[in-house]
């Protein structure tokens, strides 16, 4: 079956470029003057995308409202199927309303699971995303029920950064600004061999969205030592900005901060910046292109995977 990437140049032309045997289809979306999208796949021969497996990697870009990048990314896969696409994967870097993965309130959708529906009913065989936030209790396939879901994790990639671009000459110990990501940090430290990973607690008023963050239960003296912070994602900067705190209070000479997918704006980075860190990496699985964050990118990843399960 021939293997057609579809996307646009900067993300999944990449991803094409590194299958070497697959064909590449860029993707035009216009939006009209009422903010309604029309996505169009770029090709001249109607009968291209007939029997085909089609790739579709769609990158959010900060830049474009997360409703219309579905909406465009829900049109595609429909008109892939349209045009006789027998197998599609679907490519959300960023698995967007993924945070909305329980109901924290009652009366809430999980609209996660709702989102995994709707992508469902457009047509996708297979879904893969970098770093889920739904592990542990609740895991994608819970929300994936007829297609196969997979979650990459781009941590070892991000950490390896860090390690490379630090000045610490020592062992970088590696922490989860919330319990929830432990299993973060510990990915973190297997992939910089380092000797220690551990979690903050952090609680969070459901009404207010407040956070209260404490360390406990660490009997290790954390002065002068060089902290690594991984999370899945920031968006307010909250959560990291209350970690690095209580770190540097704890006399930590260097704190890096690591994480997946930044659904931050540039302001709130550079609120960010404002605080005693020395090192911010993230990935490109959103685009962004903001001075003094270090993008690395989950392109290779991805067509790794592909390749090795290529049917
Ligand atoms: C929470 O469960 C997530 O993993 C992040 O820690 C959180 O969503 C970050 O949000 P913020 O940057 O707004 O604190």
């Amino acid at each position: 079956m021939k293997t057609i990437v579809v996307g646009k140049h900067e993300f999944a032309g990449k991803i094409a470029t590194e299958l070497k045997e697959a064909t590449f289809i860029e993707l035009e979306e216009r939006i009209f003057p009422d903010g309604e999208v029309c996505p169009r796949l770029l090709i001249k021969d109607k009968n291209i995308l007939q029997d085909s497996h089609v790739i579709i990697a769609m990158q959010l870009s900060l830049a474009q409202p997360k409703n219309q990048y579905l909406i465009s990314l829900l049109l595609t896969i429909y008109n892939l199927k349209q045009y006789g696409a027998i197998k599609i994967t679907c490519i959300m870097p960023y698995h967007i309303y993924s945070r909305q993965d329980r109901e924290s309130r009652i009366g809430e959708p999980i609209s996660s699971k709702f989102l995994a529906s709707m992508l469902e009913a457009a047509g996708i065989d297979e879904y893969l995303t970098i770093n889920s936030h739904s592990y542990g209790k609740n895991p994608l396939s819970d929300f994936f029920k007829e297609s196969k879901s997979i979650s990459l994790t781009a941590i070892p990639l991000v950490a390896k950064t860090v390690q490379k671009l630090s000045n610490s000459s020592e062992d970088i110990l590696c922490f989860s600004p919330d319990e929830g990501a432990l299993m973060l940090a510990k990915e973190a430290a297997d992939a910089i061999k380092s000797p220690f990973y551990g979690a903050i607690r952090k609680i969070r008023d459901p009404e207010t969205g407040n956070i209260s963050q404490e360390l406990i239960g660490i009997d290790l003296s954390l002065k002068d030592r060089s902290i690594l912070i991984v999370d899945d994602l920031v968006s307010s900067g909250g959560t990291m900005v209350g970690a690095a705190k209580i770190f540097k209070q704890q006399g930590a000479k260097e704190v890096y901060l690591g994480y997946i997918h930044g659904v931050h704006t540039i302001e709130k980075f550079e609120d960010l910046q404002k605080e005693d860190i020395q090192l911010f990496v993230t990935t490109d699985t959103i685009k962004l292109d903001i001075p003094g964050l270090i993008t690395v990118s989950v392109v290779k990843l991805i067509a790794d995977w592909i390749t090795s399960n290529l049917q």
